[in-house]
């Protein structure tokens, strides 16, 4: 059974190019191999993640995630069944969420994961992938 998670946390320091590229490289290590995909939005000190896979993978997966030192108040937004994956050629694609790009902003003034919808946050996602170039880690 497929399913889409999506959360969203805080990093606990900064994020450096380092920490990015650490994340990068563990998800396409072990993404390929738990087929699973998705895409990571990072800024504004928040990280937005998509995972996509088996319900099983999914769930192990956020559970490694979720205890990461890195970041903290990790927060379910949601997680559904899915016939299709939407991310399926990304094993995790990055797209820079900023307060500062002029489209963010004058779309979503007010947009706080934390207290937004589920399927608000998704319109976001989807707009900053259209709008943000991702950069993809195949
Ligand atoms: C925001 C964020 C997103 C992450 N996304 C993934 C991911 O998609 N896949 C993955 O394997 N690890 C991801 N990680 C890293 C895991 O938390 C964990 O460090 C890693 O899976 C452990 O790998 P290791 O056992 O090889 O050290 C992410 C970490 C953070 C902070």
């Amino acid at each position: 059974m497929l399913v889409r998670l999506l959360y969203v946390s805080q990093p606990v320091g900064p994020i450096t190019t380092t920490t990015t590229t650490l994340i990068l490289e563990k998800s396409s290590a072990h993404n390929k191999k738990e087929n699973i995909t998705g895409v990571l939005c990072q800024g504004s000190g928040l990280w937005l993640q998509v995972l996509e896979g088996e319900r099983s993978q999914v769930n192990l997966l956020y559970a490694r995630i979720m205890a990461d030192r890195i970041h903290h108040n990790v927060e379910l937004l949601s997680m559904e069944e899915i016939t299709h994956r939407r991310f399926g050629q990304w094993s995790m694609a990055l797209v820079y969420l900023s307060k500062d790009d002029p489209m963010v902003q004058m779309a979503h003034p007010e947009f706080d994961p934390y207290t937004a919808s589920a399927k608000d946050a998704f319109f976001i996602l989807d707009e900053l992938i259209k709008t943000g170039s991702p950069i993809l880690n195949t």
